[in-house]
Formats: C-alpha cells, sequence, structure tokens
C-alpha cells in the first residue's frame, strides 16, 4: 500500500516536471503525455524512472533558475551539464571529478558547471562525495585557536582518521572523499596542476601581499542533492564563479572563518581601540578591493557584487517576461558588503521552493 503511495506521488512529481520541462523546451503536447505515460509504466515495474538526457540537462537548469539564495541566476541556461549517471566506483567518479575541476577552471575563464552521478534507488545511494566543495582549505583546531579554515575542521579530522596528512598550513586543499555503498569512504588527493589559486595582494597597500592570504578559484558545492521531477541525485557538484564577497566579506573577514580584519587594519594603521573609527568597515572594503584587484590580475573569472545585482535585475526581468515568477531568498540575495546601494535590498522576494532545485542532505 505505502508502495503504491509513493509511486502515485512520484509520478504526481514527475508529470509537473515533464509538462514545464517540455513546454519550456518547446517540445508538442502528445509527446509530454505520451513521456508521461511512458513514465508510469517504468515507476510500476522497478519503483522509479530514468530521466532522458535531454530532461537531466534543462532539469539542472531549472534547479539553477530555481535557487533561491543565487544571485548568479541570469546565466542559468548556460550551465555545462555532464551526465556521469552510469558512474560506479569511487576511482571513476575521482576520474570524473577531476575532469570537472579541470573543465570548470579553463585557465582561469570559468566556466558553469555540474555532474551528474547516479541517482538514489530504492532509498540507496549507490555513490556520495562527503565534502562541502570540491576545492576547499583544512582547518586545525590547536585548542582555542584553529590553524586554516575554521569551516573544515570536523571535515579535516574525518580526513585524518582516514589517514590523510596535511602540511599543516592555513591553505591546505583537502582531498576527496567518495564512498561507495557499503564500503569505508576512499581519500584522492587533488593533484597540484589541478587547483589554480589566487595569491591576494592589494592595488596600493604594499605590505598586502605579506599577509601570505590566498583562496581558490572555482567554489564546486558538492554535498547538496539535486532533486528533478521526484528522482534524488544526492551527489551532483556543480560550480558557477565566485562574486567578490563570499571571499572578502565572508571567508577571509568573518571571525569564526579567517578572521583577517584585525590584521588588515593594523596594516592600514587604523585605530582599533575604537568601533566609532569604523576601522571594520574600512577594512572590509580594502579586503574586498584587494580580491577583485587579485582575481582581474589573475585572471579568474569573478563578478563584483554591484555588477552582480545588476545581472540579478536582468533576470527578474527575463523570468516575468517569460511568464514566470522569481523567487528568491532575500536575505541570501542581499551582498554582505553595502547592501542597501542595491536593488534588492529595496523590495521584497517570495521565497517559495520550486522544484526542481537544490537542497541540503545529510551525510
Ligand atoms: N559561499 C561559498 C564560498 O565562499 C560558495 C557558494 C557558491 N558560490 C558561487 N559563487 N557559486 O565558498
Amino acid at each position: 500500500m505505502v508502495k503504491s503511495i509513493n509511486h502515485e506521488g512520484l509520478l504526481t512529481e514527475a508529470a509537473r516536471f515533464i509538462r514545464d520541462c517540455y513546454g519550456e523546451l518547446g517540445f508538442p503536447p502528445e509527446q509530454q503525455e505520451k513521456r508521461i505515460r511512458e513514465i508510469e509504466e517504468e515507476i510500476g515495474q522497478s519503483g522509479t524512472y530514468t530521466h532522458t538526457h535531454d530532461e537531466l540537462v534543462h532539469g539542472a537548469k531549472m534547479a539553477w533558475r530555481n535557487s533561491n539564495r543565487c544571485i548568479g541566476r541570469l546565466l542559468w541556461e548556460t550551465l555545462e551539464v555532464f551526465d556521469e549517471r552510469e558512474t560506479k566506483t569511487a576511482e571513476e567518479a575521482y576520474d570524473k571529478l577531476a575532469r570537472h575541476i579541470r573543465y570548470a577552471t579553463n585557465g582561469g575563464n570559468i566556466r558553469s558547471t555540474i555532474t551528474v552521478f547516479p541517482p538514489r534507488k530504492n532509498g540507496i545511494d549507490s555513490i556520495r562525495i562527503r565534502n562541502h566543495q570540491l576545492i576547499r582549505y583544512a582547518g586545525y583546531r590547536e585548542g582555542e585557536s584553529v590553524t586554516g579554515d575554521p569551516a573544515s575542521v570536523g571535515f579535516t579530522q574525518a580526513c585524518e582518521r582516514l589517514g590523510w596528512r596535511g602540511e599543516g598550513t592555513p591553505f591546505d586543499v583537502l582531498p576527496l572523499m567518495i564512498e561507495e555503498y557499503g564500503q569505508e569512504p576512499k581519500l584522492f588527493p587533488i593533484p597540484e596542476e589541478l587547483i589554480m589559486e589566487v595569491p591576494i595582494i592589494h592595488p596600493d597597500i604594499p605590505g598586502f601581499a605579506g599577509l601570505g592570504v590566498r583562496w581558490y578559484a572555482v567554489p564546486i558545492i558538492s554535498d547538496m542533492r539535486l532533486e528533478i521531477g521526484g528522482i534524488d541525485y544526492p551527489m551532483a557538484p556543480f560550480n558557477g564563479w565566485y562574486m567578490g564577497t563570499e571571499i572578502g566579506a565572508r571567508n577571509l573577514a568573518d571571525a569564526d572563518r579567517y578572521d583577517l580584519l584585525p590584521s588588515v587594519a593594523r596594516l592600514m594603521g587604523l585605530d582599533t581601540r575604537s568601533a566609532r573609527s569604523l576601522w571594520i568597515d574600512r577594512a572590509l572594503v580594502e579586503l574586498n578591493v584587494a580580491v577583485l584587484h587579485s582575481y582581474q590580475q589573475a585572471g579568474v573569472t569573478l563578478v563584483d557584487h554591484h555588477t552582480a545585482a545588476r545581472q540579478f535585475r536582468a533576470f527578474e526581468k527575463k523570468e516575468q517576461d517569460a511568464g514566470r515568477a522569481v523567487t528568491g531568498n532575500w536575505t541570501w540575495l542581499i551582498p554582505p558588503l553595502s547592501p542597501a546601494s542595491t536593488h534588492l535590498f529595496h523590495r521584497p522576494y517570495d521565497n517559495e521552493v520550486l522544484t526542481p532545485n537544490f537542497f541540503y542532505q545529510k551525510d
């Protein structure tokens, strides 16, 4: 009984997706109805159904378009989709992930990319990746303090339990941790030549380079579940490129991340004793100037928050013209630096969650 209810729920989700997807792709209604009957039959026989290549590609793009927290959605149609649903082993998966990193990085001319691995079948994930992002820095706890990225402390310890040892610098790239169903996770260090990084320098504060700060070129989120038409893809790493503030106003600035504002303020000779000197704000701006300047110098794609906001406004317009409502999460869409200088700050967004989409999931 429960089974048939599940089947019905899946069929409802599938039918909704097929109608949206085929409608957007301009496929005729007969084809939609034929496909839905085919899916009904497949679900009846196997409890699940298999997306066609076109459905997977367009579904992944729709998932990006529906990501309420993302300010970069104007470019949703440009997503490059690698269909790797046939992947069986951790070793094969590693090869596909290495290809993803190489393709997306593209020597600094970053390409928005997703690689889709096998879907969940009857509640079983045949393969999973444990990393939050494919490329991220380790964090080593030493008593009260942390060397590296405090956000990575737990995952770094998990890597160490599996025998990994980092060099102990603040910018050690973590290995990939891939798990086949029912087996111990395996670690795969990422070859250095695949990892593009940017030394953070400042156009007119010479001491800045001396801080020895760097960041990686491509943020590739790898721990979210992609859901399309009721089918779950628990391993589907995806990337766009950075908006400067993600690095300059959060990763390097947050007190519980790299916490660099006091060091930057000291370099600038600011009075850090009084909040009223606005040393925090002044250091924050220069740190963000440094990030924008450094990625530009290094020839790595990155967008500033003012340009990103204008692109998002174009997205809103484009969606309206297409007859679709734009959903969004205001608390995430507004940039952490000068939010009220962008239009986003001054209007509300409906945070309804549409599918296809990306969702958080348990390890
Ligand atoms: N905020 C995350 C980070 O700083 C990355 C999230 C995805 N960002 C993106 N521009 N696609 O690493």
